[in-house]
């Protein structure tokens, strides 16, 4: 098989179906944030996709006065730099728009997603004990046991504030 590359890439905006797909598949069909719960059309999506227009990776956002949160970030194939690429494209998306704050809520066991967004320069801003109750009581099929492990409590709010986004050549 031809290994997948980041030039091999182009981006799209993503429908709401597809979007649908892909949160049934990894996100129990919603987002259940602080004091809002996200159905597939409250949110814009970019998707990465190959030559083939197969999606290889899709981000969700919702831009709110000022700032804008980036509510799903996946990655089909992970560890090829396709999920730093989706943050820079979406942090792009908000500049050009306008706006100077980037934000995004994940669960304490998500490490991984933590490193990527503190290596694009977010802080971790707040952390929102015990908010995964209320996520349960939306996704009662949530386990208790996140990555590796951890017990999923709380949600970590991580914030970049402007400017945002990359240069583009
Ligand atoms: C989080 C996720 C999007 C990362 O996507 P990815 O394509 O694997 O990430 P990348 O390959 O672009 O990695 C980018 C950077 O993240 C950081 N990173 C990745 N894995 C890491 C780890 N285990 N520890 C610390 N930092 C890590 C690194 O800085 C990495 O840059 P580098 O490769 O130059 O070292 C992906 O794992 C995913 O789809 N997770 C499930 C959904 C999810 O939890 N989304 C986030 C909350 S919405």
């Amino acid at each position: 098989m031809t290994p997948l590359r980041q030039h091999d890439m182009r981006l799209r905006p993503a429908t709401t179906d597809e979007i649908k797909e892909v949160w049934e598949d990894r996100w129990f069909g919603l987002v259940v944030c602080l004091s809002t719960v996200y159905t597939p059309p409250d949110v814009e999506g970019l998707a990465l996709v190959d030559y083939n227009d197969e999606m290889v990776g899709l981000v969700t956002y919702h831009v709110d006065g000022p700032a804008g949160q980036i509510v799903t970030l996946d990655t089909i194939i992970r560890g090829r730099g396709f999920g730093r690429h989706l943050l820079e494209a979406v942090e792009n998306k908000f500049h050009n728009r306008g706006l100077g704050r980037a934000w995004a809520l994940m669960t304490n066991d998500n490490l991984r997603a933590a490193g990527l967004y503190l290596s694009r320069g977010y802080r971790l801003v707040r952390i929102h004990l015990d908010a995964v109750d209320r996520v349960r009581e939306h996704k009662p099929e949530l386990p208790v046991k996140g990555y590796e492990g951890i017990p999923m409590r709380d949600l970590w709010e991580f914030e970049k504030l402007g400017p945002l986004g990359v240069p583009v050549p």
